[in-house]
């Protein structure tokens, strides 16, 4: 397990701020928070709070307005060129729909691999072979490695591009929404893979969700967001046991008729066969 306590990254009163003839949206509003090592940060909040907009910060995918944000003490609004190609590695991301994050034209094998041939690591026969490591690792049979993203279940799908964003080992996963479009009976499975995966690899995560069931499962710490704004962030015992904001406390009374049916489904529901191809 990595050391407990380090900081892999680091918002510091970090905003975002969207202009259009509309007018401006601080889709992020002076964000300050660090997730540690190992840990995994849920964040949730309503729909439009603004966590998809996090999510692409930390990734240094957008630069902020305002603040900064720091990976393993790097400002991702600095890094250029191979300093940064080296910090992309680093951290890979899950998204909502899988179908649309993987390579319609690739294999699942390739699709796995082609983070490690744009990388140039390995070559064709070793990628393939760690495509297949990978595949199985995620429950996805290594006899459909050759099949394409349409032949599979949405969680199928979901696994196939989880595999793929571990093919770098990277020390952050982002998932953003992973299993919101997903059956709940998969849903289930896919958040049980997150959490093995979490568990063996030692992963740090940001995991994202609308539904605060969903991030109980996972998460060490939560942060609520509202509006942009963080209004609470807690460790996830105490957030869920204690809500100290009120609108922490809205969202739960809102969730908690889903809470105990989804713990059910996730504890002693014996397990859904998932059918592998479609
Ligand atoms: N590229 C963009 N251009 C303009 N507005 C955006 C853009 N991305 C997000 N927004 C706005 O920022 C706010 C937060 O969006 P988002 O981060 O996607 O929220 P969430 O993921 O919580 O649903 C929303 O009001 C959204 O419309
Ligand atoms: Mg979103």
């Amino acid at each position: 397990m990595p050391d407990a306590g380090e900081v892999l990254v680091r918002a510091e009163s970090v905003s975002k701020v969207f202009s259009s003839r509309a007018g401006d949206v601080r889709a992020v509003d002076e964000l300050s928070f660090e997730i540690m090592r190992g840990e995994t940060l849920g964040l949730v909040g309503e729909s439009g709070s603004g966590k998809s907009t996090v999510a692409r910060l930390v990734m240094g995918l957008q630069p902020p307005t305002e603040g900064r944000v720091l990976f393993d003490g790097a400002d991702l609004a600095s890094v250029r060129g191979r300093e940064m190609r080296a910090l992309r590695r680093r951290m890979q991301m899950v998204f909502q729909n899988p179908y649309g994050s993987l390579l319609p034209h690739y294999t699942a094998a390739a699709n796995v691999a082609e983070p490690l041939r744009l990388h140039k690591i390995g070559d064709q026969d070793s990628r393939r072979k760690e495509a297949l490591r990978l595949l199985d690792m995620v429950g996805v049979n290594p006899r459909f490695a050759d099949l394409y993203p349409r032949q599979f279940s949405g969680g199928q799908q979901q696994r196939i591009a989880i595999a793929r964003a571990l093919a770098l080992n990277p020390d952050l996963l982002v998932c953003d929404e992973p299993t919101s479009a997903l059956d709940v009976s998969i849903q289930a499975q896919i958040l049980k893979l997150l959490v093995d995966l979490r568990e063996s690899l030692g992963l740090t995560c940001l995991f994202i969700s609308h539904n605060l069931a969903v991030v109980e499962r996972l998460a060490t710490r939560v942060a609520v967001m509202n509006h942009g704004q963080l209004v609470e962030l807690a460790p996830a015992e105490q957030l869920f046991h204690t809500p100290q904001h009120s609108y922490t406390q809205t969202l739960l009374a809102a969730v908690l008729p889903v809470r105990g049916a989804k713990a059910a489904t996730l504890v002693d529901a014996p397990p859904v066969p998932e059918e592998e191809v479609t």
